[in-house]
């Protein structure tokens, strides 16, 4: 998750450029960088740090032109450092490149770039971008980028400026958002919206595989190919608090909504070509350890537990390695037995939280190695590991954890796909097989999001929106995930929820179903999909209202139930990801309807860094 804006017309550039980025900065900001066109070069800033560092930098150096590009970076490939700031260039320094995504084969175009000569800067993946535009430069911006991107596996939106054609800025997608501004005698690229609403409201959004040549007076789109596009143009209506939230009412649902990209962020790279292995761009741990390691220990609390409790499964299931699991306030107050060769997994999505970082520090204490799952980058507990897997899913702000916490399953199954190829626990057909699958995840959670019709009407229903109390069940893989809704609902809409074994419910959780019980099951195809049809018919006898979340085709389960949300069909170990979005929808939605300030919810804190 990066912020890019772009302008071309008559006012500085930088001006502009750098009141869009303030608005993006919600989506990284350890990094930032502008370039613009003057007199014929190119000359551009770039700092390490928040806007503030960069604004300072630009004082002192009084950058201006009217056409120019600017970035405001969550690092994903090389530390967040001047030299990996964006803009990226060429090699003569007359291509600047803003990029937001993953160049999947970067390291593959980078080895046929050196040895035509090119010399890189960076450890970017972007610059990759930059050098492979130049390659193709015959005199034509818009025709270098085109050809360019059908070299490029990954996602990506970019723009691109180049003193050798001045009159023109370029932006493509494919993957990653990019809106295109057009004003009277200017134009604009952003990420979202919100960057350029101050100029105009006429927009158009590029869609995959587009690319568009800007102008002062217009705009031209094609494919890679050169084949000419007609996206809408559309105008906004937004207000300004509006426009913060990228359009939505609130930021737990733009963080819902972005899901689809942010999983293609934590999985973009990771997974070469022939899916043969899984790739971590700054490596993991020893890889002797990796091997042999004889027991995981995963801490984490909340939202991050319950990935955990995912991974756990995950891990033993296709590495065969056991795992302990721990919500990380009771780990260090406990009998503590960490066997040499033990592996510690801190999972977190600020890095920041007192008790999973009080925990990492006995781990380490005992001598445990600790590979965390971090998504704030250069955060205190991705500092103190000794590796960190980042998750790439942009700034939380929603208290409600939602976007990190599908990136933290998307990136337990990359490290359990890993292990399991390792350890010779997994084949190889089973791994290439699950990796396809955790491919097409981001699709497949954008027809969930497409199709929300069943879940706003369960949440209008008085059954639900009224409820007092409410039930969530599920098994194996997807018991995390009934915690994970239970937790969703009671957070935000303060409705009491309580998640089970679907199981376990008959030893004790049934006495509390009535007619006015709401009972969520999460009950996508598994390999105990029978079991949990009969806790359903369980329920069903003691007249308690039933809501399924199911997978697509299996229309016998609608006849034990009331109400069921259909999710894309999957393979079990990647069912967590998808059920998970029902669940935060319907959490959503209820708390909407009841009134409640979704985004900051009584008593909670986003990160808490107390013990
Ligand atoms: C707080 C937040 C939760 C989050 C938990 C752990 O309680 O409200 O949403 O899951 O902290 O946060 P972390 O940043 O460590 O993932």
């Amino acid at each position: 998750m990066c912020g890019i804006v772009g302008y071309i017309g008559e006012k500085n550039a930088v001006d502009v450029i750098l009141d869009g980025l303030h608005r993006l900065e919600y989506r990284g900001y350890d990094s930032a960088g502008v370039s613009v066109l003057r007199n014929g070069a190119l000359d551009s800033v770039r700092s390490v740090g928040k806007l503030a560092a960069l604004e300072a930098k630009l004082e002192a150096n009084s950058l201006s032109g009217s056409v120019g590009i600017g970035h405001t970076r969550w690092a994903t490939h090389g530390v967040p450092s001047e030299a990996n700031a964006h803009p990226q260039h060429d090699d003569p320094h007359a291509i600047a490149v803003v990029h937001n995504g993953i160049i999947e084969n970067y390291l593959e175009l980078g080895a046929e770039l050196r040895e035509k000569g090119f010399v890189f800067r960076s450890e970017t993946d972007t610059e990759t971008l930059a050098h492979l535009i130049r390659l193709y430069f015959e005199g034509d911006l818009f025709a270098a980028v085109k050809r360019a991107l059908q070299d490029v596996r990954g996602a990506y939106a970019i723009g691109v400026v180049c003193s050798d054609d001045p009159e023109v800025l370029v932006a493509a997608r494919s993957g990653s958002p990019l809106v295109v501004g057009l004003g009277e005698g200017e134009s604009f690229i952003a990420s979202d919206a919100t960057a350029i609403l101050n100029y105009t409201r006429e927009v158009l959004y590029l869609e995959d595989g587009q690319v568009c040549e800007i102008r002062r007076d217009g705009y031209t789109v094609h494919d890679l190919r050169g084949a000419p596009q007609r996206p809408e143009v559309q105008t906004l209506d937004w207000d300004q608090s509006q426009a913060e939230k990228g359009g939505y009412p609130h930021f737990m649902l733009k963080e819902i909504h972005e899901q689809p990209e942010v999983v293609r962020n934590t999985i973009g790279g990771r997974i070469s070509e022939d899916r043969s292995e899984v790739v971590w761009e700054d490596g993991l741990l020893d890889a002797s350890l990796l091997e042999t390691c004889e027991r995981i220990m995963i801490v984490a609390c909340g939202t991050a537990w319950h990935a955990g409790l995912v991974g756990k499964r995950l891990i033993e299931s296709l590495a065969k390695v056991p795992v302990e699991i721990d919500i990380a306030s009771e780990f260090r107050y406990r009998e503590l037995l960490i066997p040499p060769n033990t592996i510690v997994i801190p999972i977190t999505q600020s890095g920041e939280t007192a008790d999973t970082l009080q925990a990492l520090r006995v781990a380490k204490d005992r001598g445990a190695a600790i590979l965390s799952l971090v998504n704030a980058v250069g955060s205190t507990i991705a500092r103190e590991s000794d590796a960190v897997i980042y998750l790439r899913a942009g700034l939380e702000i929603g208290v409600a954890s939602t976007k990190a916490y599908t990136a933290m399953l998307a990136a337990l199954v990359l490290l359990a796909v890993d292990l399991g190829r390792r350890r010779g626990a997994l084949s190889e057909e089973d791994a290439n097989a699950l990796l396809t699958e955790l491919q097409q995840v981001p699709a497949k959670i954008q027809e969930i999001l497409d199709k929300q019709g069943t879940i706003l009407q369960c949440a209008a229903d008085d059954r639900f929106r009224d409820a007092h109390s409410a039930l969530f069940l599920g098994r194996g893989y997807n018991l995390p995930t009934a915690l994970e809704g239970a937790l969703k609902l009671k957070e935000i809409s303060y409705i009491h929820a309580e998640a089970y074994g679907a199981g376990e419910m008959k030893h004790g959780a049934i006495a509390l179903v009535t007619d006015k019980l709401p009972v969520i099951f999460v009950a996508p195809r598994s390999g105990t999909h029978e079991k949990i049809i009969s806790n359903i018919q369980e329920v069903r006898a003691r007249s308690g209202i039933i809501l399924a979340i199911a997978t697509e085709g299996d229309t016998g389960i609608a006849q034990h139930c009331d109400e069921v949300i259909y999710i894309p069909d999957c393979s079990e170990p990647l069912s967590p990801i998808l059920a998970a979005v029902p669940l935060q929808l319907l959490a959503y939605y209820i708390s909407v309807n009841r009134g409640c300030d979704v985004d900051q919810p009584r008593n909670l804190a986003k990160s808490v860094t107390v013990e």
